[in-house]
């Protein structure tokens, strides 16, 4: 097909060339956007007088076809066309003849590639939010039902002290919470307009960018053309954000690949989230959770791939930023998947109460409670209470006993030092509910604390979810 840029050669483009520069395979992804914003485009013509009222309508008409023919399947995607943009205009100017040939009039492709995928990550930040947002949610109603389900709190997976299931959910839901607020941010940072930027250096025709910002949606058009037709930073500023999103849930993941183990048993994964293997018939693998770990190895990879094209490259415009787009529409497709994978693996999991109590009785637990008993009880220092708790659990130890099992007998006789009404009193530091309810410092573990950071959390859903109604 006859090249838009075909006028100054005179010779064919060489066929294995026309592959390797052609993006039309993957930034067809882009056909709406590309639609949308040369719609834009040629309203503000017509309305700046640059193109008549007829050609305006003969292009609308003609976008509005083509749009229908992708949707439909009949579009023929000629790879010689090279990209998105030229494959639309090159039917608007089959379908309409003249009118067709004025729409590329103060613009470049430079800048409405740079329109496109601006719009299309926009677009997918909102989506993913949204996601995340549904995840966030599920999480919370699970974490309201375990505000008093006891677990051992890990410090180097070494048992440290009691926490409850709640609360360690609420960690997570914290992380999503500031991946929500990252997105936010990105948002906000990159919602300008490049269109009407050009090749690089403006435009000589009386256009209206803020006419097209607006429009378009955009708080503004953006300041430099040079700046905006090479910027990919919101681009990497989105791939930053799926890969803080797929650290986290790789995170969550491995917590639930733990907790299935037969090591742990804190859950059983129902068998609709959980497969088989081809060789051993007694296995029940957490593949799910171990694919949503591995997701992130992909995403960060699609990002660090990005900073490297990015980096040196000269004003303005280069080819290589064609390289930005395959990556991120893979990043965007997997942590789709993913959040959607991981809201119906934490509606699929039984957490098993009993298993995680019988755990808490594992390693001393409520050691640091005793310390801190002694200390506001005898008001002796801290490293002292320190070292008197250290020689209760050298003595539980060697009695294969934890220290939640010792009695008063027991601790008379470790400590004859302290008067028996103490240690008596001491006994009950012990428990563990007692313990994890003891914490009740603000951001601390107990029941209560944990319930107000569930209602902080659940306030701050309902803002974030009706900002986006
Ligand atoms: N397909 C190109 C890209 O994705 C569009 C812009 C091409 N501009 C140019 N001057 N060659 O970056």
């Amino acid at each position: 097909m006859q090249k838009l840029w075909g006028g100054r050669f005179a010779e064919k483009t060489a066929c294995l060339l026309e592959y390797f520069n052609s993006s039309l395979s993957f930034d067809k992804e882009l056909y709406q956007e590309d639609i949308q914003g040369s719609m834009i485009h040629a309203e503000m013509l017509a309305k700046q007088g640059i193109i008549t009222q007829k050609e305006y309508e003969d292009i609308i008409k003609g976008l509005a076809q083509i749009k229908q023919e992708i949707e439909d399947g009949a579009f023929s995607f000629d790879i010689s066309l090279e990209d998105i943009h030229m494959a639309i205009e090159t039917r608007l100017i089959a379908l309409i003849g003249d009118s067709g040939k004025k729409l590329h009039t103060a613009r470049s492709r430079n800048d409405q590639v740079a329109l496109d995928f601006r719009i299309y990550v926009l677009k997918n930040n909102i989506l993913i939010k949204k996601l995340l947002l549904d995840v966030a949610k599920t999480m919370l109603d699970i974490a309201q039902e375990h505000t008093e389900t006891l677990m051992p709190g890990m410090t180097h997976l070494q048992h440290a002290q009691p926490i409850n299931l709640a609360y360690h959910l609420v960690a997570y839901i914290c992380m999503f919470k500031r991946d929500i607020q990252r997105l936010n941010d990105d948002y906000k940072r990159n919602n300008y307009c490049p269109l009407g930027s050009a090749a690089l250096a403006g435009s000589p025709h009386n256009i209206d960018r803020h006419f097209v910002a607006e429009k378009l949606g955009f708080i503004a058009p953006s300041i430099n053309a040079m700046d905006s037709v090479s910027d990919r930073d919101f681009v990497l500023d989105f791939h930053y954000s799926l890969s803080m999103i797929a650290l986290h849930i790789s995170r969550l993941a491995e917590e639930l690949i733990l907790w299935n183990s037969s090591e742990f048993s804190f859950i059983t994964i129902n068998d609709s989230h959980a497969t088989g293997s081809s060789i051993m018939p007694q296995k029940k693998n957490p593949d799910i959770a171990e694919l949503l770990r591995g997701k992130s190895g992909r995403v960060f990879g699609n990002l660090v791939a990005l900073l490297v094209v990015m980096k040196g490259l000269p004003l303005a415009y280069n080819k290589d930023t064609q390289e930005d787009k395959e990556g991120l529409i893979d990043s965007i497709a997997h942590i789709n998947m993913a959040l959607k994978i991981l809201k119906s693996l934490l509606l699929n999991i039984t957490f098993n109460k009993d298993n995680m109590l019988q755990m808490c009785k594992k390693g001393h637990l409520s050691a640091t409670d005793l310390a801190d008993f002694f200390v506001s009880a005898l008001q002796i220092p801290f490293r002292e209470a320190h070292h008197i708790t250290g020689t209760i659990v050298a003595y539980a130890e060697k009695n294969h006993r934890d220290i939640t099992e010792l009695n008063l007998e027991d601790l008379c006789k470790i400590c004859p030092q302290i008067p028996q009404q103490f240690l008596q009193k001491a006994l009950k530091v012990l428990d563990l509910k007692h313990s994890m309810n003891s914490r009740q410092s603000f951001g601390g573990t107990s029941t209560k604390t944990t319930q107000e950071q569930i209602n902080i959390l659940k306030q701050w859903l309902k803002e974030e979810e009706s900002c986006h109604l």
